[in-house]
């Protein structure tokens, strides 16, 4: 058996000081990142210059000895691998090509070709899995397929996801074309990033909670479904966590439908409701508020401090509900490692 702490507690091992890491842990928030970042001249290169990549994703490490390292990439490297245009606009985000019907799905690249574009990311994963502490686990990642979908139809993040819910009401079997598509892309994209090194994959579907009903059962659920059967029948003993944020009282057997190994969980949801109602299927990850890593304080340790008690009966991993943000002050994190680790 591993020991190290991450793969136990995916394991459904309750630990008595809960593994930690936070998502965006290599970011901006981090001089080091920005320095790195600065050299590189930009996100995207960033991205595809190896050494430069491992070189952020180790950076949180040497910094807070976190338990687990994310490989440093991004969720619209498969749009841009299946043939959209990509660009990061400084300040406001990212921007793609856009795909309103069938004839832009079918102008897509096939799913055997996306390895050139990404292979840069699985070197990446090659020189961490040399390189990281042996206690600390490597975790490779991909966007889930309808927030991938969301970027590729609107060309940008949008607050309510309406250019993706209108092609869904437009065109039902071009929608599910797309998704069929980013599911298979993703599929290939973690088997190689486990190929290369990754012990540990997450799947980021970040729009979750703007699919109800029958919308989220088929396109949240169904296509993380597959992607977790089809890792696992490659990859045996490998564990997913799945992330459908904002899924809110979908949260509750997300795990037994899909077959991940951990939920991930926002801070919208409470820890004693989700101690409750999703950590009976097994390990949960989060979910402290980000926005504490920038006001800090009293109410940062006590937070911390709630939310590894409400989870201390079962498997957890301490993280956030959403990614760090830039304005967060590094001290912060120290502070909260220490209300975690004692
Ligand atoms: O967690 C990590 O440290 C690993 C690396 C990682 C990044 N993005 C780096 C990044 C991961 C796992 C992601 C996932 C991602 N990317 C998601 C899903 C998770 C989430 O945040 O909801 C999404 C929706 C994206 C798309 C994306 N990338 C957006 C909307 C933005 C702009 C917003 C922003 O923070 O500026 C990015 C850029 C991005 N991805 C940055 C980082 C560190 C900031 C870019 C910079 O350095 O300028």
């Amino acid at each position: 058996m591993s020991q190290k702490p991450i793969l136990r507690a995916l394991s459904g091992e309750r630990l008595p000081v809960p593994p930690v890491w936070m998502m965006r842990q290599a970011g901006r928030y981090l001089p080091e990142y920005r320095a790195t970042r600065a050299q590189a001249g930009d996100f995207l290169s960033l991205c595809y210059t190896p050494d430069l990549a491992a070189e952020v994703t180790l950076q949180p490490i040497r910094r807070y000895a976190f338990d687990a390292a994310i490989l440093f990439a991004d969720i619209l490297l498969v749009p841009q691998a299946l043939g959209a245009d990509l660009w990061f606009v400084t300040g406001e985000g990212p921007r793609l090509s856009t795909i309103s019907d069938a004839a832009g799905v079918a102008a897509l690249k096939p799913v055997d070709a996306i390895h050139e574009v990404l292979n840069p990311v699985y070197e990446t994963v090659r020189i961490l899995a040399r390189e990281l502490p042996p206690e600390v686990t490597l975790i490779g990642f991909a966007g889930a397929p309808w927030t991938v979908a969301t970027y590729m139809i609107a060309g940008r993040g949008t607050p309510d996801q309406g250019p993706a819910h209108a092609m869904k009401a437009a065109d039902r079997a071009a929608f599910s074309a797309l998704i069929e598509r980013i599911t298979d892309a993703t599929i290939e994209y973690l088997s190689a990033q486990i190929q290369a090194g990754a012990e540990v994959v997450k799947l980021f579907d970040s729009w979750a909670g703007s699919l109800k009903g029958q919308d989220f059962d088929d396109f949240a659920l169904a296509p993380a479904k597959r992607i977790i059967a089809a890792i696992k029948g490659r990859h045996p003993g490998i564990p997913v966590i799945a992330f459908p944020r904002e899924a809110g009282p979908r949260y509750a057997g997300f795990a037994r439908a899909t077959g991940a190994d951990c939920v991930a969980l926002d801070n919208s949801v409470s820890a004693e409701w989700a101690a409750a109602e999703v950590q009976k299927d097994g390990c949960v990850q989060g979910n402290l508020d980000p926005s504490l890593l920038v006001t800090g304080g009293a109410a940062l340790e006590a937070e911390t401090r709630r939310i590894v008690q409400a989870f201390s009966n079962g498997p957890h991993i301490f993280n956030l509900g959403h990614g760090i943000t830039p304005e967060a002050d590094p001290e912060n994190v120290t502070r909260m490692l220490a209300a975690i680790r004692g």
